[in-house]
């Protein structure tokens, strides 16, 4: 059975625009799955539909097997979320914030008390715990954000861009904080657009942009797959040759034109002097930027 199953899910906001179009994707128990897209990708929404916050157009939501359609509230048992927006009434005392949704779960009152004291200690609010939560810095607010979503012990976690617009120290801590979760077998899905979170921490990866998936792998791919370049090669005349190298994946489109592959650095007088090698004159080169270089291009460039 997989932590989550995505099914042509299609969202169409009332103003026609298309936030997810027709997408679908699974993550595996036990996985830490990134979805990386730049802003209006699509991933609020997406996160917005697998908790209900926001109603689908079509398409299938599975979370642990149950389809959220049919099967609401158990659903909804198996996952904690934390939104981009403080989800907490701001009046109330931080301790009074977990008991609450904890006892919203129906679990036994020991057993709330036991986790309420374990996450507020563990993510450094157990001080704190007397105060309202207006009164909590931004940083500490998240951290009661991640609390509050743990708090009923859910198989599923899922946050939505969980380190933006926090400090360095804070990211690092919640980083190895949710390694360690994800450790003792809690699957996690986050969104982020930054390459970098992803790439410390998550196993497998989604690519959203305007409401798509442009590319579904294991991170170490996805990494392999960006460090590599593509070259058209216009030749002067046409050959029926079939060329092959040891250095680069270079493939024929037609007979006059070749299109290669080679790592992000590779030197182009090696290219060059390899058609030269095999007595084929070039008349021009282009460097394709692929989709996924663009994409990278855009997250890499986008500064928050
Ligand atoms: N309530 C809404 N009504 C209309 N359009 C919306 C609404 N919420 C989001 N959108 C649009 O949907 C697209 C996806 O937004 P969102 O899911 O928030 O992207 P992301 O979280 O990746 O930044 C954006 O173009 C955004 O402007
Ligand atoms: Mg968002």
């Amino acid at each position: 059975m997989k932590a989550l199953e995505i099914k042509n899910l299609t969202k169409i906001y009332d103003n026609n625009l298309v936030a997810l179009d027709d997408i679908s994707f699974e993550v595996e128990q036990g996985d830490f799955y990134a979805l990386l897209g730049p802003n209006g990708a699509g991933k609020s929404t997406m996160i917005g539909i697998i908790s209900s916050l926001v109603n689908k157009s079509s398409g299938k939501v599975n979370i642990l097997g149950l389809d959220i359609d049919t099967h609401h509230s158990e659903a909804k048992k198996r996952i904690g979320i934390v939104g981009q927006e403080v989800n907490f009434n701001q009046f109330e005392t931080v301790h009074n914030i977990l008991l609450h949704q904890a006892g919203f779960f129906g679990m036994p009152f020991s057993d709330i008390k036991k986790n309420c004291e374990f996450y507020l200690k563990r993510l450094d609010l157990w001080g704190k715990r007397n105060e309202q939560g207006r009164n909590l810095s931004g940083g500490m607010k998240r951290r009661l954000m991640v609390a509050k979503a743990l708090v009923n012990n859910p198989d599923l976690l899922i946050l939505d861009e969980p380190t933006a617009g926090v400090d360095t120290e804070l990211r690092r801590s919640l980083w190895e904080f949710l390694v360690e979760i994800n450790k003792k077998g809690t699957t996690i899905i986050l969104t982020t657009h930054y390459l970098e979170e992803a790439e410390r921490l998550c196993k497998n990866i989604s690519i959203i942009d305007h409401g798509k998936i442009v590319r579904n792998s294991d991170m170490n791919s996805f990494l392999r797959e960006i460090e590599i370049e593509t070259f058209i090669f216009d030749l002067k005349e046409k050959t029926s040759k079939n060329l092959y190298s040891e250095n680069f994946d270079i493939k024929k489109i037609n007979d006059s034109t070749f299109s290669v592959q080679a790592n992000k650095g590779t030197n182009l007088n090696l290219i060059f002097d390899f058609f030269d090698h095999e007595g084929i004159e070039i008349l021009s080169m282009r460097n394709e930027t692929n989709r996924l270089e663009e994409l990278f291009l855009k997250l890499t460039n986008n500064d928050h």
